[in-house]
This record gives structure tokens, C-alpha cells and sequence, in this order.
């Protein structure tokens, strides 16, 4: 029998959860299409930091699928922000009253997208009341959607992901990230490498933060640090490492926040001796 008293729509986690992956596959979709003819490339903060018309009508594109169910929820996409550390941290600042805030990289990995090579993603993350509650990332040339909810775990191809099991960071396959501002950020990565290439198994660096964060949760790289870095790059790859069992700090071991910077991400295991490698070598960027 029909239950008279139920509210015929509830707006819970699973319906934000629908939207963002429709958000990601429709617009994941639409940058596909676009490899090899986007027409705009144009350079933000550094002549490495790139930008095209791809990433904005994406950002566009999933702003308007967002607020269409959403309407009183706040945005934060990449390509609505000035570019710069300074830019970056005020935005977050600006929402930290925010009751839902989608925090959103329509492409992370454009240097990857703009040379044709197939390792980019589209990020997007809602926050409630500041906490991590939804990530969702697509990569649209590998058709794989990772997804996560607070307390649910994550999932890739519908089935659940675990971090690896590595122990030791010997045993370890290991991403870093170079940060467009290189200034800052290269003689960090220098002295990261130096100290990490001959720790690890190998080191990798594909180009897109947010699949570095997929790759940690799906047991598929031990771990990744990066300085630098901006809400946009990792707020759904946080909540995919931490609900497949991982780890994520800043590079100090300090807990993770929205306007975290120098982040590490692993599955656990090695955490500490990550952190305490990149102390010794001076890398944190902190
Ligand atoms: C960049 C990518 C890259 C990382 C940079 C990010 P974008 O994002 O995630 O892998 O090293 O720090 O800025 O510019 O492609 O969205
Ligand atoms: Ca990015
Ligand atoms: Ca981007």
C-alpha cells in the first residue's frame, strides 16, 4: 500500500550523487569530443598553467546541470576563480559559511588534453557544511567513473575500491605532480625526487591530480604528493582515498582542510615514512 506520509522527492546524498556523475559523464563526454580540436589555448598564471575554451564551456556546462537541481547551492569551479595561490585561498575563505558548496575542476589534467595524450579527468566534490560528502571523478577516454560518499565507501565500475597494501615505501609506486608555479614549486619537486626515486619502487607523474588521487584509491598507485596544489585538483580524490581506506595529510602530517596546499595521499601503510622522507629531504613546501 501507497505510504501517504512519504515526501515524494527527499534530497538526499544519493541524489546529489546522481547529479554529480551525471554532471561528470555528460561533460567528460563533451571534452572527448574536443581532443585534437579545441580552438583557444591561452596561459593563466605561468606559460605552464594553460587554459582553452574546452575547460571553460565544460565548467559552464556543469555549473548549469548542477544548479538546474540545486539552485540555492554554492559553485566553485577553477575556471571562476583568478588564477594564484592568493586568488585560490580567498575563494575557499569566501565559503567557509557555505551549507553546500560543489567545489569543481572541469578538466584537471589540460596539459594532457591539450597534447592529445589520455590522462585527464573531470573532478567535482560537494561539501556540506564544510565535510566532504560527495567525490565523483570521470576519466572520459578510459570510460571509468570513481565515486565516493562519506561513510558509503568508493567505487569504480560499480564495483568497491581498496587502497594496496604495500608496506614499505621501498615496495611502493609512487605520482608527484609538476605544479605550474614552477617557481615555488620546482626546487621542492628536486629535492622530492631526489630522496624518493631511490626509496620507491619507481615514481610516475601522469599529469592530473585528481586521477593521482582515483589511481591511490583504487590501489593502483601507493601513494602521491604534490605542492601547490588547489581545492579544485583533490577535493573528490580526498574523499576517494579516505573512503577506500587511505590516508591523506598535508605534507606535515596535518589533517587535511579545503585550503590544504601540499598534500600527501596514501594507503596508509606508508604514510609515515612518506612524510618523514619529504622532511628530511626539505620538500614539504611548508
Ligand atoms: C593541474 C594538474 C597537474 C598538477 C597541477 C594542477 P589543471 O591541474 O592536476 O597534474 O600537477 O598542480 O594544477 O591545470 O590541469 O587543472
Ligand atoms: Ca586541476
Ligand atoms: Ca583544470
Amino acid at each position: 500500500m501507497e505510504d501517504n506520509n512519504k515526501p515524494s522527492y527527499v534530497v538526499g546524498s544519493k541524489s546529489f550523487t546522481a547529479v554529480a556523475i551525471n554532471a561528470a559523464a555528460k561533460a567528460g563526454e563533451w571534452i572527448k569530443s574536443r581532443v585534437g580540436i579545441y580552438k583557444e589555448l591561452n596561459t593563466k598564471l605561468s606559460p605552464q598553467d594553460l587554459v582553452t575554451e574546452v575547460d571553460k564551456g565544460a565548467e559552464i556546462m556543469i555549473r548549469k546541470l548542477i544548479k538546474t537541481h540545486f539552485p540555492n547551492h554554492d559553485f566553485l569551479g577553477e575556471e571562476s576563480v583568478e588564477p594564484g595561490a592568493k586568488a585560490s585561498a580567498e575563494a575557499v575563505a569566501g565559503y567557509a559559511d557555505s551549507e553546500y558548496l560543489w567545489i569543481v575542476d572541469p578538466i584537471d589534467g589540460t596539459t594532457n588534453f591539450v597534447h592529445g595524450n589520455p590522462y585527464f579527468c573531470v573532478s567535482i566534490a560537494l561539501a556540506i557544511k564544510g565535510e566532504l560528502t560527495v567525490g565523483v571523478i570521470y576519466d572520459p577516454m578510459h570510460d571509468e567513473m570513481f565515486v565516493a560518499e562519506k561513510g558509503k565507501g568508493a567505487y569504480v565500475h560499480g564495483k568497491p575500491m581498496s587502497v594496496s597494501k604495500e608496506t614499505e615505501l621501498s615496495g611502493s609506486l609512487l605520482a608527484i605532480g609538476y605544479n605550474p608555479e614552477r617557481e615555488f614549486a620546482l626546487p621542492n619537486n628536486m629535492k622530492g625526487i631526489a630522496a624518493l626515486s631511490t626509496r620507491t619502487r619507481s615514481l610516475r607523474a601522469m599529469g592530473s591530480a585528481a586521477l593521482h588521487l582515483a589511481y591511490v584509491a583504487a590501489g593502483r598507485l601507493t601513494g602521491y604528493y604534490e605542492v601547490g596544489l588547489n581545492s579544485w585538483d583533490v577535493a573528490a580524490g580526498v574523499l576517494l582515498v579516505k573512503e577506500s581506506g587511505g590516508q591523506v595529510t598535508d605534507t606535515q602530517g596535518g589533517p587535511y582542510h579545503l585550503a590544504a596546499r601540499h598534500l600527501a595521499a596514501t594507503n596508509g601503510h606508508i604514510h609515515q615514512e612518506l612524510l618523514q622522507t619529504l622532511k628530511e629531504a626539505e620538500a614539504t613546501g611548508l
